[in-house]
């Protein structure tokens, strides 16, 4: 079967952390025989030195006509001072809010053989498998009006029903497959946004007798997510609590270079990225972790592709190569073998090769 997909490499560690996915879903394509088409479009700030925007439309067009996209990172410090709508960050938003892509997958694993290098005691990072639902479109990200002079500033926080019925059904269904139990965040004892959306979860609710839901404020649930991890299985919550959460939680299983995401559209359309952002610290070393990225390709291979078992070899190789004692630089253990970004991308490939039949 063949593929076409967007890749939007953008800023600083996002070419590493791509070109190692695109390395991956060849290896994957080899074994399973299907074929994918890259179409490389600029983003971020790539893409305002070299068009002038940070979303051109040239971008918008290979996006349109691809079945998905795969996204490195976008942002760096040559662009920080630049206006509002000039920084790399608003490409990346625009894009989400072109494709409609309003409901945000960011799943959280812990690895066995990781346990020991998670900053939390190793019995409280086990067991952890949850799967945050973050809603991606609305909310401070996009409210009107937004804006500041030297004296004032404002952001507006408003969502919906549409917007929230939208997301919290997401989550409702997810966790029917999963361990049936929703956690909605939010800060309903203060923000009016918040009431609508806890009165909107219960309706929606009512129609999933068998999932049990609770609701936390985001400032305990801040606090719950390093106490008791496990105890989550769904997590739904609006846009800027749940880009909080989420790096929160990434570093449960040991790096934010881990955690893939998968940014949906109703009808499965998807965009695919790590959670982790450009990382100038380390970009152009080939140090970065490409295990999130590639995590996220895994992710397009089962929601917007229906490769299941495609994608199943992808984390199964990522789990044998961390169970075999390897680990990226950021992972400071003594005792593991440290990799750089390429060699962890070969490890994983190989994995993946060493399963295929030959014939
Ligand atoms: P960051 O996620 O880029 O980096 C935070 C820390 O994590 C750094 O120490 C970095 O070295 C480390 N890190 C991140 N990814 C890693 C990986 N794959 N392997 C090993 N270490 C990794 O966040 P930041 O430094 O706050 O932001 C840098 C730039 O990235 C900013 O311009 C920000 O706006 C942008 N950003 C973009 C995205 C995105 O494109 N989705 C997400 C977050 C931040
Ligand atoms: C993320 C990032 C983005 C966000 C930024 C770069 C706009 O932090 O994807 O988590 O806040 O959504
Ligand atoms: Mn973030």
């Amino acid at each position: 079967m063949k593929k076409r997909v967007a890749v939007l490499q953008g800023d600083g560690i996002g070419k590493e952390v791509t070109d190692a996915s695109i390395a991956v879903l060849e290896a994957i394509g080899r074994r399973f025989q299907h074929e994918f088409e890259w179409k490389y479009g600029l983003l971020g700030g790539v893409a305002i030195d070299k068009a002038g925007k940070p979303l051109p439309e040239e971008t918008i067009a290979i996006c349109e006509e691809s079945d998905a996209i795969l996204l490195g990172a976008v942002g760096g410090p040559a662009w920080d001072n630049n206006p509002s709508h000039l920084r790399p960050e608003r490409g990346l938003l625009q894009i989400r809010k072109h494709f409609e892509l309003s409901v945000n997958l960011r799943p959280v694993q812990a690895f066995k053989s990781l346990l020991a290098v998670s900053p939390l005691k190793e019995d409280v990072a086990a067991g952890v498998d949850m799967m945050i639902v973050r809603e991606l479109t609305g909310g401070l990200y996009f409210g009107e009006p937004s804006h500041h002079d030297n004296d004032k500033a404002v952001d507006t926080l408003l969502y919906s029903r549409e917007e929230i019925e939208r997301v919290v059904t997401h989550a409702f269904e997810l966790a029917k497959i999963r361990r049936n139990k929703v956690t909605s965040v939010d800060k309903a004892n203060v923000l009016e946004s918040s009431k609508l959306w806890r009165k909107i979860v219960e309706e929606i609710a009512e129609k999933y007798p068998d999932v049990e839901y609770e609701h936390m404020l985001v400032d305990a649930a801040a606090m719950k997510l390093i106490t008791y991890p496990s105890s989550f299985d769904v997590i739904v919550t609006e846009n800027m609590f749940g880009d909080i959460l989420s790096d929160e939680a990434s570093v449960i299983t040991g790096s934010l270079g881990m955690l893939p995401s998968a940014s949906l559209r109703v009808d499965g359309f998807g965009l695919y990225e790590p959670i982790h952002g450009s990382a100038p610290d380390i970009a152009g070393k080939n140090i970065a972790n490409p295990i999130g990225t590639i995590l996220s390709s895994a992710m397009m291979l089962r929601s917007s592709f229906g490769m299941l078992e495609e994608a199943n070899a992808i984390e199964e190789a990522v789990k044998n190569v961390l169970d075999a004692g390897y680990c990226t630089s950021e992972f400071k253990e003594i005792g593991r073998n440290i990799l750089s970004t390429t060699e962890m991308t070969e490890k994983i490939i190989s994995e993946i090769e060493s399963k295929t039949v030959k014939t």
